[in-house]
């Protein structure tokens, strides 16, 4: 089926109450892990990149997967940038058939982050793209977005409001205590932020830094209006903890299909895992 926007998965979550996984890839490995896990379950998922993948994979190859590889998926997907930072990387992500970006101007002025993401929604939404931002600082590093746990700041529900009305976005990214990157102490969520703002905000609420987080956090936070959760941490250890193991089990090996093959298989469990949890296991139409 063609690849779809971010928008129409996460309304039809919002809707019917369930969390969409959206998984970040860098490689061949991590998009078939979760291509396969999604088959699978029969799962509607995001599929996202950020501005490193892009560094690292190229624009061509993910124009590839954007036009050849995805839309010959049966189930629901959408290609999403993950914390865009700029306009010209939003383009261009949009013109290699990225179907989902997130602007990421939370680090700026409340002023200046709905102008930036205006003008984004603008461009976005006149080819059909859907458009997340983030209001709020989360903590911790996610490539090259870093937060200081001093510079971390919860999302302000009247100020979601306003944003939201100002901007026309189709999703937000909210700041509840989760922390890109492996949490240092317990994660310590704040629930009642997250329902004033759900009461408040109607598009559909996005969950960064969801890696580590006990899978009943997560489930709280979905029934409390969380509609796409951003998992990248929970992957990467599974795959380099995998490929460990077999690298010393294997010494000698040089076929790398027979180390990267069973990394692979470990992300696609931890896919799967989190794909059950969050309640979109059959949800594929
Ligand atoms: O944008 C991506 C994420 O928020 C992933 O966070 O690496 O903590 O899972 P994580
Ligand atoms: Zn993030």
């Amino acid at each position: 089926m063609p690849l779809l926007s971010s928008k129409v998965i996460l309304e039809k979550a919002q809707k019917e109450g369930y969390g969409v996984g959206a998984f970040n890839f860098n490689n061949l490995e991590f998009l078939q892990a979760i291509i396969e896990a999604a088959k699978e379950l029969k799962a509607p998922v995001i599929l996202q990149v950020s501005e490193g993948g892009i560094k690292y994979m190229g624009l061509s190859f993910l124009e590839g997967i954007a036009r050849e590889v995805l839309p010959e998926v049966d189930v629901p997907l959408a290609l999403h940038l993950d914390h865009g930072s700029s306009f010209d990387v939003i383009v261009s992500a949009i013109r290699v058939g990225f179907t989902s970006v997130m602007i990421d101007a939370s680090k700026k002025p409340f002023d200046e982050n709905v102008r930036i993401t205006r003008e984004v929604v603008k461009v976005a939404h006149a080819v059909g793209v859907s458009v997340e931002a983030e209001l709020g600082k989360i903590m911790g590093t996610e490539e090259h977005i870093s937060v200081a746990e001093s510079e971390a700041v919860f999302t302000d529900p009247d100020e979601a409001v306003r944003f939201v009305e100002l901007t026309e976005v189709d999703s937000l990214a909210v700041a509840i205590g989760t922390a890109h990157g492996i949490y240092k102490g317990e994660p310590k969520l704040d629930f009642d932020r997250l329902s004033d703002i759900r009461k408040k905000v109607e598009v559909p609420l996005v969950l960064h830094g969801a890696s580590g987080l006990p899978l009943e956090d997560v489930r709280k936070a979905i029934s409390l209006g969380i509609c796409k959760i951003n998992i990248d941490t929970d992957l990467r250890v599974a795959f380099r903890e995998k490929l460990e193991e077999v690298l010393i089990a294997k010494r000698g090996e040089i076929d790398p299909r027979k180390f990267l093959g069973p990394a692979k298989e470990a992300v696609r469990s931890v896919v799967m895992e989190k794909i059950k949890a969050f309640g979109s296991e059959r949800r594929a139409w």
